[in-house]
C-alpha cells in the first residue's frame, strides 16, 4: 500500500533533511514498511499555484493589523490543482488536510501514537500538510478544506514547517517496521508515563566512571528492577509532573 504524504508550503527545501536523513528519512523514501505501506513524500510549492506577477501568496489582511495574510484561493489551487487533480484523486474526501497552528490539539506522545494509527496507517486517505505563514491562512480556506488543526505547543514560530517536521518525525516511528527494534518505541521515554532509564556503552571506564556494575552481570532481572527505579529517580528529578499524573 501506498502512502502518500503531501506538503504544500512556500520553502519545500525546509523538508530534504528530514527526506534524506535518518530512520524518518528511509521511512519517507518508502525505503523502510511493513505489511507493504510504503510512504511517499510530495513536496507542493504553494508559489507555484498565484497567478500574480511576482508569484505572491499573501495580502494585507482585511480589518488592518501588522503583518500579511496567506491567500485561500491561492492555496485552494494548490490543493486542488496541485494534489486531487494532479495526482487523480476523486475528490477531497480521499484526503485528510492538516494544518499546523496555535489553535490544534496539542501534540504529544499519545496523539503522535494515535496520529500513526489513524492517519499515517490509514488504509485510504493520504495525507495533506499545510505550512501557514506570515500572520497564517485567511479563515475561509481553514473552515472549507482544513479537517484537522495541531499545535506543538504554547509559543509561535515564523511558519508552519518545523511543526510538520516534529508530527512526520515523532509519529513515523510508531507505524509498524519503521523501527528496526519492535520493542524500541515501546522502551521509550512517556510509553509507561515515565522516563527512559540510563543508557551505556563501550568503554566500560570513561573520565573515571565505571558503567553500573547490574549492567555487566546478564542477570535480566536484576538489570530490569535496576532499569524500573532508574526511571522513577529521573523522573522524580526532571519531571515531577508525570509523576503525578
Ligand atoms: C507567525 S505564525 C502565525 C501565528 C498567528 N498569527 C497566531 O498568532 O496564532 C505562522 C505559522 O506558523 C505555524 N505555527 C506557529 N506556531 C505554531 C505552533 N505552536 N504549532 C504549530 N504551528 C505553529 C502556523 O502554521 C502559522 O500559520
Amino acid at each position: 500500500m501506498k502512502k502518500r504524504i503531501f506538503i504544500l508550503t512556500i520553502f519545500p527545501e525546509y523538508f530534504k533533511p528530514l527526506i534524506e536523513c535518518g530512520i524518518a528519512g528511509s521511512a519517507l523514501r518508502g525505503e523502510r514498511s511493513q505489511d507493504d505501506l510504503k510512504f511517499e513524500v510530495h513536496l507542493i510549492n504553494i508559489r507555484d499555484y498565484s497567478k500574480t506577477n511576482y508569484k505572491s501568496v499573501d495580502d494585507t489582511p482585511y480589518g488592518g493589523g501588522p503583518g500579511m495574510v496567506m491567500r485561500a484561493d491561492i492555496l485552494k489551487d494548490a490543493l486542488v490543482e496541485g494534489v486531487v487533480n494532479q495526482f487523480g484523486y476523486q475528490s477531497l474526501a480521499d484526503l485528510q488536510v492538516i494544518y499546523t497552528s496555535p489553535r490544534g490539539v496539542v501534540w504529544n506522545n499519545e496523539v503522535a501514537k494515535s496520529f500513526a494509527q489513524e492517519k499515517l496507517s490509514h488504509p485510504t486517505r493520504d495525507i495533506v500538510f499545510i505550512a501557514g505563514r506570515y500572520e497564517g491562512i485567511d479563515e475561509r480556506f481553514l473552515e472549507n478544506y482544513v479537517d484537522e488543526f495541531y499545535s506543538i505547543g504554547d509559543f509561535v514560530l515564523t511558519g508552519g514547517e518545523l511543526a510538520i517536521m516534529l508530527m512526520i518525525d515523532s509519529s513515523i516511528r510508531f507505524v509498524p517496521g519503521i523501527l528496526g527494534n519492535k520493542l524500541s518505541s515501546q522502551m521509550d521515554s512517556f510509553e509507561d508515563g515515565l522516563l527512559e532509564h540510563p543508557q551505556y556503552t563501550r568503554p566500560a571506564e570513561f573520565e573515571g566512571k565505571s558503567v553500573p556494575e547490574v549492567l555487566m552481570n546478564g542477570h535480566h532481572k536484576k538489570i530490569e528492577e535496576w532499569q524500573k527505579a532508574e526511571k522513577l529517580r529521573l523522573t522524580n528529578k526532571h519531571r515531577p509532573d508525570l509523576l503525578k499524573k
